[in-house]
């Protein structure tokens, strides 16, 4: 017998016997005949088994497979065009190889977010999680397309570290105890999970030249909003010689070919976003894929912030504030109404590593602001001066020695050079319209949920 998933399935195959395996979405049978949703993970489409007394073995004991059970069906496979499957099979027999219980939490009807995140055994079978978990495969993909066909290097940078890159102190700490004392524990020293790769993959830059990192960072951040998650996926590139226009660049190109490469290659899944979640959601990224970034000063922003004052909920606006996303939003969203980089950041309120400019205020900094999400990306041209940067990290007292591994990388040939930080599952969000950044992740972390 012909094994063959759905995705397989072509014309060629119409009126051949086949065997296929998956998973029931919805069984209705009645006298005359029933009909079995059927979904074989291989495609986000269903394939409509037609199951009938006169042909299909055990017609009774088929009507009444339960929803979500595993099963097996052998018999003829037809093209139904314009039908709302493409394909059904004219079954002769399904065998169930694996049987759901009465309680299984996935009905026919809609259910809330809230109330699928706690179901985490079936959830990525609900039709958003099941489009997002496969978009999300598809995003990686394109990442390390854009970055390998450019010829940039994939550089595994460690999980567990002994610095806070960001210095913002938002790390977990990594113990083998429950108690405090780290100086007895397995690293003999203060051992915590990475918050961003950066460090560690500057020393690859300054090889490769063109370098990128991307996997799982982790923030211990308080804040319980809809864009922050306690662990998340960040793609971080580096590239020798590079400024902070050349960083620009590559944030804008990358970020549009991600835009093609899902159009091209989840375009059921982005059909799906576009019927359920976001109305717009195909033509506002391809209106982004087409557009130019703009590019604004934080100065500047100041002043548009400082003109729409009463809007804000914070209306203290002064230079020298750290932006909150409402500013930020009304900036891409109102002002430019598209994605902008906000450039030259004063340097109080960004990471020691960033490039300080001529004016000895700002740093060569980089945020892209994008319309719904807020902050996409955070960047900038990395300090190569080894004085320069010495005394910053003085200055900060961060001179406990942790970090002279990369203080000395300047000593060593180091040279001009940029990259930036993509937060991954918030471009998802942005691709696909879902608000908030517990539904595109498949286990998410944030304060207080933990639940698997
Ligand atoms: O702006 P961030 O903190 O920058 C860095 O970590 C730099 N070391 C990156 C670099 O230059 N290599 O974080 C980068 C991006 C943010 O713009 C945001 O998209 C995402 O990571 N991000 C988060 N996403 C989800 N949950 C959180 N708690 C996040 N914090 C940052
Ligand atoms: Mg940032």
């Amino acid at each position: 017998m012909l094994a063959v998933k759905l995705k397989d399935t072509y014309k060629d195959l119409d009126g051949q016997k086949v065997t296929m395996q998956g998973w029931v979405r919805t069984n209705r049978g009645s006298k005359k005949a029933g009909f079995i949703e059927l979904n074989d993970g291989s495609t986000f489409s269903n394939v409509q088994v037609v199951y009938k007394p006169e042909q299909t073995a055990d017609y009774e004991a088929v009507s009444k497979i339960t929803l979500g059970s595993a099963i097996e069906v052998t018999g003829t496979l037809k093209a139904t065009p314009g039908a709302k499957q493409d394909y059904e099979i004219q079954a002769d027999s399904v065998e169930v190889l694996g049987a759901s219980d009465h309680e299984y939490p996935l009905q026919k009807k809609r259910h809330s977010f809230e109330y699928l995140r706690t179901i985490p055994s079936v959830r990525p079978r609900a039709n958003t999680y099941y489009a997002m978990f496969r978009l999300r495969s598809v995003l990686s993909m394109a990442i390390h397309r854009f970055f390998q066909d450019r010829g940039f290097v994939y550089v595994h940078t460690p999980i567990i570290t002994g610095n806070d890159a960001e210095g913002a102190g938002e790390c977990f700490t990594v113990t083998t105890r429950a108690d405090d004392k780290y100086d007895q524990d397995f690293f003999a020293k203060h051992a915590q999970l990475t918050v961003s790769g950066q460090l560690h993959v500057e020393p690859f830059a300054l090889t490769y030249r063109n370098v990128y990192t991307f996997g799982p960072t982790f923030r211990a951040e308080n804040s319980n909003t809809t864009r922050h998650a306690s662990e998340f996926w960040m793609i971080e590139p580096e590239m020798a010689f590079a400024d902070l226009s050349d960083n620009m660049d590559v944030v804008e190109d990358m970020i549009k070919y991600c835009i093609n490469y899902v159009l091209e290659n989840a375009p059921e899944e982005m059909a799906f976003f576009e019927k359920a979640i976001d109305k717009d959601c195909i033509n506002r990224v391809k209106a982004v894929a087409e557009s130019d970034f703009k590019r604004m000063t934080y100065t500047e922003a100041i002043g548009h912030l400082e003109q729409a004052k009463d809007q804000f909920e914070n209306q203290d606006i002064f230079w020298g504030m750290d932006l909150q996303s409402e500013h930020e939003r009304y900036i891409c969203e109102q002002v430019v109404k598209g994605p902008v980089f906000l450039t030259d950041y004063p340097k109080e309120i960004k990471a020691f590593y960033m490039r300080e400019n001529e004016d000895g205020k700002t740093v060569a900094a980089c945020d892209l602001l994008v319309p719904y999400v807020g902050e996409l990306v955070g960047g900038s041209q990395r300090e190569e001066r080894y004085d320069v940067l010495k005394k910053k990290m003085d200055d900060l007292g961060m001179n406990e020695g942790s970090l002279d591994w990369y203080l000395d990388l300047r000593r060593f040939g180091g040279c001009r050079h940029s990259g930036f930080g993509l937060g991954f599952d918030r471009m998802l969000m942005y691709l696909s319209g879902v608000q908030n950044i517990r539904d595109v992740q498949p286990y998410p972390r944030t304060p207080r949920n933990l639940i698997n």
